[in-house]
Protein backbone atom coordinates (compact mmCIF):
# COMPACT_ATOMS: atom_id res chain seq x y z
CA UNK A 1 0.00 0.00 0.00
CA UNK A 2 2.83 2.12 1.09
CA UNK A 3 4.91 1.45 -2.15
CA UNK A 4 1.97 1.46 -4.57
CA UNK A 5 1.95 4.96 -3.14
CA UNK A 6 5.72 6.24 -2.98
CA UNK A 7 5.59 4.85 -6.78
CA UNK A 8 2.71 7.09 -8.14
CA UNK A 9 3.98 10.16 -6.23
CA UNK A 10 7.54 9.90 -7.16
CA UNK A 11 8.75 12.22 -9.67
CA UNK A 12 10.34 10.63 -12.62
CA UNK A 13 10.95 10.71 -16.15
CA UNK A 14 9.34 8.95 -19.15
CA UNK A 15 12.06 8.25 -22.12
CA UNK A 16 10.41 5.46 -24.18
CA UNK A 17 7.09 6.51 -25.42
CA UNK A 18 5.50 6.46 -28.98
CA UNK A 19 3.38 9.48 -29.48
CA UNK A 20 1.10 7.72 -32.27
CA UNK A 21 1.23 5.01 -29.56
CA UNK A 22 -1.06 7.65 -26.91
CA UNK A 23 -3.82 8.18 -29.44
CA UNK A 24 -6.80 6.41 -27.57
CA UNK A 25 -9.61 5.06 -29.56
CA UNK A 26 -11.97 8.19 -28.53
CA UNK A 27 -9.46 10.76 -29.89
CA UNK A 28 -9.03 8.30 -33.57
CA UNK A 29 -12.97 8.42 -34.10
CA UNK A 30 -12.98 11.90 -33.19
CA UNK A 31 -10.18 12.85 -36.01
CA UNK A 32 -11.56 10.26 -38.34
CA UNK A 33 -15.14 12.24 -38.51
CA UNK A 34 -13.55 15.18 -38.16
CA UNK A 35 -11.02 14.45 -40.80
CA UNK A 36 -13.47 12.34 -43.17
CA UNK A 37 -11.32 8.90 -42.45
CA UNK A 38 -12.83 5.75 -43.07
CA UNK A 39 -12.42 3.43 -39.95
CA UNK A 40 -12.71 -0.24 -40.86
CA UNK A 41 -14.25 -0.90 -36.99
CA UNK A 42 -17.48 0.58 -36.38
CA UNK A 43 -17.68 1.94 -32.77
CA UNK A 44 -15.00 2.49 -30.07
CA UNK A 45 -15.53 -0.47 -28.07
CA UNK A 46 -14.70 -2.33 -31.80
CA UNK A 47 -12.21 -0.76 -32.20
CA UNK A 48 -10.10 -1.51 -28.41
CA UNK A 49 -11.72 -5.51 -28.89
CA UNK A 50 -9.14 -5.57 -32.20
CA UNK A 51 -6.28 -4.95 -29.61
CA UNK A 52 -5.45 -8.28 -28.95
CA UNK A 53 -1.79 -8.58 -29.96
CA UNK A 54 0.33 -11.86 -30.65
CA UNK A 55 3.16 -10.29 -31.22
CA UNK A 56 4.89 -6.70 -32.78
CA UNK A 57 3.85 -7.01 -36.31
CA UNK A 58 0.04 -8.00 -35.15
CA UNK A 59 0.47 -4.32 -33.13
CA UNK A 60 2.25 -2.38 -35.76
CA UNK A 61 -0.68 -2.96 -38.15
CA UNK A 62 -3.21 -1.72 -36.04
CA UNK A 63 -1.10 1.10 -34.37
CA UNK A 64 -0.15 2.32 -38.33
CA UNK A 65 -3.98 2.32 -39.26
CA UNK A 66 -4.79 4.43 -36.35
CA UNK A 67 -2.14 7.15 -36.99
CA UNK A 68 -3.86 7.55 -40.21
CA UNK A 69 -6.64 9.54 -38.78
CA UNK A 70 -3.92 12.41 -37.85
CA UNK A 71 -3.65 14.68 -40.46
CA UNK A 72 -2.79 18.56 -39.68
CA UNK A 73 -0.71 20.04 -37.33
CA UNK A 74 -4.22 20.47 -34.81
CA UNK A 75 -4.11 17.06 -34.75
CA UNK A 76 -0.02 15.98 -33.73
CA UNK A 77 -0.52 19.43 -31.17
CA UNK A 78 -4.06 17.46 -29.37
CA UNK A 79 -2.46 13.93 -29.53
CA UNK A 80 0.40 15.74 -27.94
CA UNK A 81 -1.27 17.42 -25.34
CA UNK A 82 -3.65 15.32 -24.16
CA UNK A 83 -0.13 12.47 -23.34
CA UNK A 84 1.25 15.47 -21.92
CA UNK A 85 -1.72 15.96 -19.93
CA UNK A 86 -1.42 12.42 -18.77
CA UNK A 87 1.68 12.36 -17.69
CA UNK A 88 1.89 14.98 -15.70
CA UNK A 89 -0.71 13.08 -13.57
CA UNK A 90 1.78 10.27 -13.34
CA UNK A 91 4.50 12.78 -11.62
CA UNK A 92 6.18 12.89 -15.08
CA UNK A 93 8.53 15.77 -14.71
CA UNK A 94 10.73 14.54 -18.22
CA UNK A 95 9.65 13.12 -21.14
CA UNK A 96 11.37 12.52 -24.52
CA UNK A 97 8.79 11.45 -27.10
CA UNK A 98 9.60 8.93 -30.56
CA UNK A 99 7.54 10.18 -33.33
CA UNK A 100 7.32 8.45 -36.79
CA UNK A 101 7.29 11.14 -39.36
CA UNK A 102 7.28 8.55 -42.13
CA UNK A 103 3.91 6.88 -41.47
CA UNK A 104 2.32 10.58 -42.17
CA UNK A 105 4.44 11.88 -44.78
CA UNK A 106 4.24 8.53 -46.90
CA UNK A 107 0.14 9.51 -46.83
CA UNK A 108 1.06 13.12 -48.19
CA UNK A 109 0.99 15.06 -44.41
CA UNK A 110 3.77 17.99 -44.75
CA UNK A 111 6.58 17.39 -42.22
CA UNK A 112 6.07 20.32 -40.47
CA UNK A 113 2.43 20.04 -40.01
CA UNK A 114 3.70 16.93 -37.87
CA UNK A 115 6.55 18.48 -36.49
CA UNK A 116 5.44 21.87 -35.29
CA UNK A 117 1.99 20.11 -33.95
CA UNK A 118 4.07 18.19 -31.68
CA UNK A 119 6.73 20.77 -30.64
CA UNK A 120 2.95 23.16 -29.92
CA UNK A 121 2.04 21.05 -27.20
CA UNK A 122 5.93 20.76 -26.05
CA UNK A 123 5.69 24.37 -25.40
CA UNK A 124 2.46 24.36 -23.91
CA UNK A 125 3.71 21.92 -21.45
CA UNK A 126 6.21 23.33 -20.79
CA UNK A 127 4.59 27.04 -19.84
CA UNK A 128 1.30 25.39 -18.57
CA UNK A 129 2.31 22.30 -16.74
CA UNK A 130 5.80 22.73 -16.19
CA UNK A 131 6.63 19.38 -17.65
CA UNK A 132 10.13 19.52 -19.48
CA UNK A 133 9.54 17.42 -22.83
CA UNK A 134 11.80 16.75 -26.34
CA UNK A 135 11.06 15.01 -29.36
CA UNK A 136 13.17 12.24 -30.78
CA UNK A 137 12.37 11.37 -34.41
CA UNK A 138 12.24 7.91 -34.88
CA UNK A 139 12.86 6.23 -39.01
CA UNK A 140 11.26 3.11 -39.70
CA UNK A 141 13.09 0.38 -39.64
CA UNK A 142 11.10 -1.88 -41.95
CA UNK A 143 11.90 0.60 -44.79
CA UNK A 144 14.81 2.15 -47.05
CA UNK A 145 17.85 3.39 -45.49
CA UNK A 146 17.35 6.03 -48.37
CA UNK A 147 13.74 6.76 -47.03
CA UNK A 148 15.41 7.70 -43.76
CA UNK A 149 17.86 9.42 -44.94
CA UNK A 150 14.80 11.64 -47.12
CA UNK A 151 13.20 11.87 -44.19
CA UNK A 152 15.97 13.53 -42.55
CA UNK A 153 16.82 15.71 -45.12
CA UNK A 154 13.02 17.35 -44.33
CA UNK A 155 13.24 17.36 -40.60
CA UNK A 156 15.94 18.95 -40.99
CA UNK A 157 14.67 22.75 -41.19
CA UNK A 158 13.62 21.93 -37.70
CA UNK A 159 16.51 20.68 -36.23
CA UNK A 160 15.96 22.94 -33.26
CA UNK A 161 12.17 20.95 -32.33
CA UNK A 162 14.11 17.69 -32.24
CA UNK A 163 17.14 16.72 -29.72
CA UNK A 164 17.67 13.15 -31.56
CA UNK A 165 16.62 10.01 -33.64
CA UNK A 166 16.14 6.47 -33.02
CA UNK A 167 15.00 3.39 -34.56
CA UNK A 168 11.53 1.38 -34.48
CA UNK A 169 8.85 -0.39 -35.83
CA UNK A 170 9.51 -4.13 -37.12
CA UNK A 171 12.94 -5.62 -35.51
CA UNK A 172 13.05 -8.44 -37.61
CA UNK A 173 15.03 -9.14 -40.65
CA UNK A 174 16.13 -5.13 -40.21
CA UNK A 175 19.26 -5.60 -38.12
CA UNK A 176 20.84 -1.75 -36.94
CA UNK A 177 23.42 -1.98 -40.08
CA UNK A 178 20.94 -1.54 -42.48
CA UNK A 179 20.91 1.71 -40.57
CA UNK A 180 24.56 2.80 -40.46
CA UNK A 181 25.01 5.35 -42.70
CA UNK A 182 22.08 7.70 -42.04
CA UNK A 183 22.97 7.20 -38.20
CA UNK A 184 26.66 8.32 -39.16
CA UNK A 185 25.23 11.70 -40.87
CA UNK A 186 23.09 12.09 -37.83
CA UNK A 187 26.21 11.35 -35.69
CA UNK A 188 27.61 14.35 -37.10
CA UNK A 189 24.96 16.78 -37.01
CA UNK A 190 25.12 16.36 -33.44
CA UNK A 191 21.92 14.33 -32.49
CA UNK A 192 21.49 12.18 -29.64
CA UNK A 193 21.08 8.32 -31.11
CA UNK A 194 18.82 6.01 -29.45
CA UNK A 195 17.62 2.44 -31.08
CA UNK A 196 15.22 0.08 -30.10
CA UNK A 197 16.86 -3.77 -30.28
CA UNK A 198 16.84 -6.96 -28.63
CA UNK A 199 12.58 -6.81 -27.91
CA UNK A 200 12.43 -9.56 -30.67
CA UNK A 201 15.63 -9.19 -32.02
CA UNK A 202 18.54 -11.17 -30.94
CA UNK A 203 20.97 -9.97 -28.01
CA UNK A 204 23.51 -9.43 -31.10
CA UNK A 205 21.09 -6.71 -32.60
CA UNK A 206 22.29 -5.19 -29.06
CA UNK A 207 25.65 -5.14 -29.88
CA UNK A 208 25.41 -3.77 -33.52
CA UNK A 209 23.16 -0.58 -32.20
CA UNK A 210 26.13 0.17 -30.04
CA UNK A 211 28.93 -0.37 -32.40
CA UNK A 212 27.04 0.27 -35.54
CA UNK A 213 24.82 2.88 -34.30
CA UNK A 214 26.80 4.55 -31.79
CA UNK A 215 23.52 4.29 -29.76
CA UNK A 216 23.05 5.86 -26.33
CA UNK A 217 20.61 4.23 -24.85
CA UNK A 218 18.69 0.90 -25.83
CA UNK A 219 15.02 0.89 -26.40
CA UNK A 220 13.68 -2.38 -25.00
CA UNK A 221 17.21 -4.87 -24.46
CA UNK A 222 15.80 -6.89 -22.67
CA UNK A 223 17.03 -9.98 -24.71
CA UNK A 224 20.90 -8.98 -23.73
CA UNK A 225 20.46 -11.51 -20.74
CA UNK A 226 21.27 -14.03 -23.40
CA UNK A 227 24.60 -12.65 -24.20
CA UNK A 228 26.78 -12.39 -20.40
CA UNK A 229 29.33 -10.67 -21.75
CA UNK A 230 26.93 -8.04 -23.49
CA UNK A 231 25.48 -7.64 -19.71
CA UNK A 232 28.95 -6.86 -18.48
CA UNK A 233 29.62 -4.54 -21.13
CA UNK A 234 26.03 -2.56 -20.50
CA UNK A 235 26.50 -2.36 -16.67
CA UNK A 236 30.11 -0.90 -16.75
CA UNK A 237 29.19 1.40 -19.45
CA UNK A 238 26.06 2.53 -18.23
CA UNK A 239 24.19 1.54 -21.37
CA UNK A 240 20.79 2.64 -20.29
CA UNK A 241 17.57 0.10 -21.68
CA UNK A 242 14.10 1.95 -21.35
CA UNK A 243 12.23 -1.06 -20.54
CA UNK A 244 8.48 -1.18 -21.17
CA UNK A 245 7.01 -4.09 -19.55
CA UNK A 246 3.14 -3.95 -20.50
CA UNK A 247 4.12 -4.03 -23.93
CA UNK A 248 6.58 -6.67 -23.51
CA UNK A 249 3.38 -8.68 -22.21
CA UNK A 250 1.10 -8.04 -24.73
CA UNK A 251 3.51 -8.65 -27.09
CA UNK A 252 4.04 -11.58 -26.26
CA UNK A 253 8.31 -10.76 -25.38
CA UNK A 254 7.28 -12.26 -21.96
CA UNK A 255 3.96 -14.60 -21.29
CA UNK A 256 3.20 -12.77 -18.15
CA UNK A 257 4.47 -10.07 -15.81
CA UNK A 258 5.96 -12.21 -12.95
CA UNK A 259 8.34 -13.64 -15.86
CA UNK A 260 9.56 -10.25 -16.87
CA UNK A 261 13.22 -10.26 -16.06
CA UNK A 262 13.50 -6.22 -15.12
CA UNK A 263 14.38 -7.41 -11.44
CA UNK A 264 17.31 -9.10 -13.12
CA UNK A 265 18.49 -6.82 -14.86
CA UNK A 266 18.52 -4.50 -11.97
CA UNK A 267 20.45 -7.29 -10.03
CA UNK A 268 23.40 -7.16 -13.03
CA UNK A 269 23.81 -3.20 -12.30
CA UNK A 270 21.99 -2.28 -15.56
CA UNK A 271 21.02 1.14 -15.41
CA UNK A 272 17.52 -0.48 -16.58
CA UNK A 273 13.93 2.12 -16.61
CA UNK A 274 10.46 2.09 -16.45
CA UNK A 275 8.11 3.51 -19.74
CA UNK A 276 4.91 2.84 -21.13
CA UNK A 277 5.88 2.63 -24.85
CA UNK A 278 2.59 2.64 -26.70
CA UNK A 279 0.46 3.50 -23.37
CA UNK A 280 -3.11 3.05 -25.39
CA UNK A 281 -2.44 0.03 -27.35
CA UNK A 282 -0.64 -1.98 -23.95
CA UNK A 283 -3.35 -1.19 -20.98
CA UNK A 284 -1.47 2.02 -19.04
CA UNK A 285 0.42 4.90 -18.90
CA UNK A 286 3.83 5.16 -17.26
CA UNK A 287 2.13 4.47 -13.41
CA UNK A 288 0.06 1.38 -14.78
CA UNK A 289 3.24 0.01 -15.46
CA UNK A 290 5.45 0.97 -12.30
CA UNK A 291 2.37 -0.49 -10.18
CA UNK A 292 1.74 -4.05 -12.00
CA UNK A 293 5.11 -4.43 -12.34
CA UNK A 294 5.96 -4.00 -8.97
CA UNK A 295 2.75 -6.08 -7.86
CA UNK A 296 4.37 -9.11 -10.55
CA UNK A 297 7.98 -9.12 -9.47
CA UNK A 298 8.26 -9.44 -5.44
CA UNK A 299 11.67 -8.68 -5.40
CA UNK A 300 11.35 -4.97 -6.58
CA UNK A 301 10.54 -2.50 -3.34
CA UNK A 302 11.14 0.85 -2.08
CA UNK A 303 15.04 0.68 -2.94
CA UNK A 304 14.34 -0.31 -6.46
CA UNK A 305 11.32 2.08 -6.75
CA UNK A 306 14.16 5.19 -6.00
CA UNK A 307 16.89 3.17 -8.01
CA UNK A 308 14.41 2.97 -11.59
CA UNK A 309 13.34 6.88 -11.10
CA UNK A 310 17.08 7.43 -10.50
CA UNK A 311 18.15 5.36 -13.47
CA UNK A 312 15.06 7.43 -15.51
CA UNK A 313 16.97 10.95 -14.80
CA UNK A 314 20.26 9.33 -15.18
CA UNK A 315 19.83 8.10 -18.52
CA UNK A 316 17.83 11.04 -19.79
CA UNK A 317 19.27 14.08 -22.50
CA UNK A 318 18.96 16.54 -20.05
CA UNK A 319 21.77 19.06 -19.23
CA UNK A 320 23.43 18.38 -16.36
CA UNK A 321 22.08 21.00 -14.65
CA UNK A 322 18.85 20.24 -14.89
CA UNK A 323 19.34 16.69 -14.00
CA UNK A 324 20.89 17.72 -10.53
CA UNK A 325 17.60 18.94 -9.71
CA UNK A 326 16.14 15.31 -9.52
CA UNK A 327 18.96 13.08 -8.74
N1 LIG B 1 6.65 1.35 -32.66
C1 LIG B 1 5.81 1.62 -31.68
N2 LIG B 1 6.01 0.78 -30.65
C2 LIG B 1 7.03 -0.04 -31.00
C3 LIG B 1 7.71 -1.11 -30.38
N3 LIG B 1 7.40 -1.55 -29.15
N4 LIG B 1 8.70 -1.73 -31.06
C4 LIG B 1 9.02 -1.33 -32.30
N5 LIG B 1 8.41 -0.33 -32.93
C5 LIG B 1 7.42 0.31 -32.29
ZN1 LIG C 1 8.94 1.33 -28.59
Amino acid sequence: QELASILRRMPKAELHIHIEGSLEPELIFALAQKNGVDLPYPSVEALRAAYAFTDLQSFLDIYYAGAGVLQTEEDFSAMAWSYLVRAKADNVVHTEIFFDPQTHTARGVPMAAVINGLDRAVQRGREELGLSASLILCFLRHLSEEDAFETLEQALPFRDKFIGVGLDSGERGNPPEKFAAVFGRCRELGLRLVAHAGEEGPAQYIRDALDLLHAERIDHGVRCLEDPELVTRLAAERVALTVCPLSNVKLAVFPELARHNLGRLLTEGIVATINSDDPAYFGGYLNDNYAATFAALPELGAREAYLLARNSFEASFVADDTRKKWI
